[in-house]
């Protein structure tokens, strides 16, 4: 073991504190981490956890998660710059101006948002449970879903429902084309397509499954074909790789990189258990309203 990690291994003991990573984040970061998953395993493990800290290897609307579901606990974010794009497309006030021209409209909002947008929605989702949230609803009721239009899109092709979209996309998903899966198909022809609903439609149209990170991993273990074309961050083929060793994986596209999952570095996390920054917290009034939400997220599984 590096001095590195043994560094924070003991920090880690002395501040009772748990390491969550996010499946895009550097190899040597889900390896370091005590729970690596997708978006919805890592809130229901924020939830769960009996640490007094958390320390979260992601960027910032995933800490705020975490802070939000477990006030109680500190939250750290290793580096304070690490942002999503999406998430930032639309802020609490944007979306309080779509609601006022769809009175009645239910909000589900992508957890890849700020709390402030959570906290005006009425149901949180991720990729891995965005069609039974939707399906949840009543039939008769419109809804509002941000602020990513690709997830919405797909959302709203397999429940059959038109929902009210907001023009947010993920800046690494949309640059996998189209020319990337030919190529990688024409490259790999045995191969079968992975692609996250966050690519665009005609990545999307291209591919042969379209899941969340830890939906791939499940699907890739399970599967009989030997190789697989990834259409989302780099990042997941660490896991893909490590958890398949008899499997090949291939990147649709070397652009697929999230400059902001890549922040996160060994060094970070552990001047993070040093100092105990960037503390995330999120105001009380704003908390009790997004935690609604989420709590209605984190009962809502994927069906298998
Ligand atoms: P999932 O891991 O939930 O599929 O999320 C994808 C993503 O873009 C997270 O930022
Ligand atoms: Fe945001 Fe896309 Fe990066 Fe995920 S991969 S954090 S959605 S920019």
């Amino acid at each position: 073991m590096s001095k590195l990690i043994e560094k924070i291994e003991e920090l880690k003991r002395q501040r009772n504190a748990v390491i969550l990573a996010h499946n895009y984040q550097p190899g040597e970061i889900q390896d370091l981490a005590d729970f690596t998953g997708d978006s919805l395993g890592l809130s229901i493990q924020a939830s769960k956890t009996d640490a007094d800290v958390i320390v979260f290897c992601g960027v910032l609307f995933m800490a705020e998660t975490a802070a939000i579901l477990s006030p109680e606990k500190t939250v750290l974010l290793p580096e304070k710059e690490a942002g999503c794009p999406m998430a930032d497309m639309i802020d609490a006030e944007q979306l309080r101006e779509l609601k006022q021209q769809h009175p009645g409209a239910l909000v589900v909002c992508y957890v890849n948002s700020s709390a402030g947008v959570k906290a005006e929605s009425d149901y949180c989702c991720t990729s891995a449970n965005a069609i039974e949230v939707v399906e949840s609803m009543p039939k008769d009721t419109e809804v509002i879903f941000v602020p990513d239009q690709h997830l919405g899109r797909f959302v709203a092709e397999r429940t059959g429902r038109a929902l009210i979209l907001w023009p947010g996309y993920c800046t690494t998903h949309v640059l996998i084309t189209e020319e990337d899966i030919k190529n990688a198909r024409q490259k790999y022809p045995d191969a079968i397509v992975m692609a996250h609903p966050e690519c665009n439609e005609p990545v999307k149209a291209m591919a042969d499954e379209l899941l969340s990170t830890d939906q791939m991993l499940k699907s890739a273990a399970k599967s009989r074909a030997k190789r697989f074309i990834i259409a989302t961050e780099t990042g997941i083929i660490h896991s893909l790789k490590k958890q398949n060793p008899d499997k090949e994986f291939f990147p649709a596209s070397d652009r697929g990189i999230c400059p902001n999952m890549k922040k996160i570095t060994l060094e970070k996390v552990l001047w993070s258990l040093e100092d105990m920054q960037y503390e995330i917290t999120v105001p009380e009034e704003i908390r009790i309203k997004a935690v609604k939400a989420l709590d209605r997220m984190v009962e809502v599984l994927p069906t298998e």
